[in-house]
């Protein structure tokens, strides 16, 4: 895990690191799940074995009373034995090619998540980069979705509880990527 970069927004800092999100302690740490909350590879499975199976019975029951998760969504569980005090489980689009509304779903992913961890009272918020794994989101397109949602919300009076929200990306090229978006959404150039 690195320092990585972070800017000023509104009260809230927004940060970036390369890491791994299952190592993170905050309020929150955000999950890309599925719509059945059934569990997965990539991040979930990861956060899922990390926590515990607390975090799955709860998802067990959430299927139950409401059928899950819509994609857009989010919901809160328990965050087990990860350094956190909630797991918000959101389900990003699936891509499939870009017309279909993917990238207005994904903002209200991010939108959602935020929601949901003020609604909590949740003030620090890490989230890893939704639908650029098994669900095919060109990660470019994704991290200027991404950036621009949070971008607004935390400049939103509904972001102003909120103090720290984090993007935890797992490889170099994908920070890269994001780093670069956010540069250019916040109209700073990268850094060398
Ligand atoms: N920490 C941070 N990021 C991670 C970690 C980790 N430990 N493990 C994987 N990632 C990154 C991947 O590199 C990718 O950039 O998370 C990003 C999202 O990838 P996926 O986990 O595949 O999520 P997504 O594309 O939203 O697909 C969701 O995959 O695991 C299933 O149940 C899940 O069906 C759902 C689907």
């Amino acid at each position: 895990m690195n320092d990585g970069f972070s800017l000023t927004v509104g009260r809230a800092v927004l940060r970036l690191t390369l890491g791994d999100l299952t190592e993170v302690a905050a309020d929150a740490l955000v999950n890309a799940a599925n719509s059945r909350l059934a569990g997965g590879g990539g991040v979930d499975g990861a956060l899922h074995r990390a926590g515990g199976p607390a975090i799955a019975e709860e998802c067990r029951r959430i299927r139950a009373e409401r059928g899950g998760c819509p994609p857009g969504e989010a919901v809160l569980t328990t965050a087990g034995r990860l350094k956190a005090r909630g797991l918000i489980h959101t389900v990003g689009p699936v891509w499939r090619g870009g017309q279909a509304g993917e990238d207005e779903v994904l903002r209200r992913a991010y939108q959602n998540s935020l929601r949901l961890a003020v609604a909590h009272g949740l003030r620090t918020v890490a989230f890893p980069s939704i639908s650029t794994g098994a669900y095919g989101f060109p990660v470019a397109r994704a991290a200027r979705v991404a950036l621009r949602a949070l971008l607004d919300f935390l400049a939103s009076p509904e972001g102003q509880s909120l103090a720290e929200v984090q993007l935890v990306l797992h490889t170099p090229e994908d920070y890269a990527v994001y780093r670069s978006a956010l540069a250019e959404l916040s109209g700073q150039r990268p850094l060398p």
